[in-house]
């Protein structure tokens, strides 16, 4: 694992959008694995940008969200689809038929078993994008979730739906599981960039850098994954030893 760290998020999020516009530069129709959350938006504002400006076409770009809360509809304004599409997806040329999305509603078994075909068949993604729960959760993949899983629904933890309520009006409105991507299928991708801002991130990244594998702690799965970059701002890197 490659480990960058920043004075603040804005820098670091130009280092992970560096990344990706190499790679979408080099590859019309590369495949993006993303994720939601707080994490990502900078980077996101960063894509949107350079789209506007004409510099980066997302035409041939297809992309694949790592998970979906369980029970709200697509078009639910706390629905992960719902937050790519307002971060994202709606201000670049991205053909809607190139998104890939777990869904949380209807028959849940029949979304797994379509997910992995899916994935399956898109094949590795040229870089995924990834952000870690305070708990280092990765994905929906909540400690102690095995690494052998593919796509799977999840129980979130207390600590994951403490975290999220701050987007829903009340805690009981917040879900209480999702549809995730297995770490088996996160590893696949060709390369990783993990992103983390924010004291509330230090401790876990201390553990991704510090402590051993273990199914405890889901980040820790990257560590045997050959091409790993941790991007970090000061403050999430406060209680790591850096140059
Ligand atoms: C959620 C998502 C994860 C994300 C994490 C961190 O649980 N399922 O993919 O990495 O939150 O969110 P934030 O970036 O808001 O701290």
């Amino acid at each position: 694992m490659k480990l960058y760290v920043y004075p603040n998020d804005n820098l670091a999020s130009l280092k992970a959008y560096e990344i990706v516009k190499k790679a979408l530069l080099n590859k019309k129709n590369s495949l993006l694995g993303l994720a939601t959350g707080s994490t990502p938006l900078k980077l996101y504002d960063l894509m949107i940008k350079d789209y506007k400006k004409g510099i980066i076409s997302y035409k041939e770009v297809k992309t694949y969200n790592v998970d979906e809360y369980i029970g709200l509809e697509e078009s639910h304004d706390q629905s992960y689809r719902q937050f790519m599409n307002c971060n994202l997806f709606n201000h670049i040329d991205i053909n809607i038929k190139n998104i890939y999305f777990p869904k949380g509603v209807g028959n849940i078994n029949k979304n797994i078993k379509e997910y992995d075909k899916t994935l399956e068949s898109l094949g590795a993604a040229d870089i995924q994008i990834l952000g870690i729960g305070s708990n280092g959760h990765i994905a929906f993949n909540e400690p102690g979730t095995s690494f052998d899983l593919k796509t799977h629904v999840t129980n979130l933890s207390p600590s994951t739906i403490k975290d999220n309520s701050r987007f829903f009006l009340r805690r009981d409105q917040v879900p209480t599981s999702a549809i995730t991507m297995g770490i088996k299928s996160i590893l696949k991708a060709k390369k990783i960039i993990l992103l983390a801002f924010g004291e509330n991130k230090s401790n876990a990244i201390k553990k991704l850098l510090e402590e051993e594998v273990t199914e405890d702690f889901p980040a820790s799965a990257l560590k045997d994954h050959p091409d790993v970059i941790i991007i970090c701002d000061s403050d999430a890197a406060k209680k790591i030893k850096y140059n």
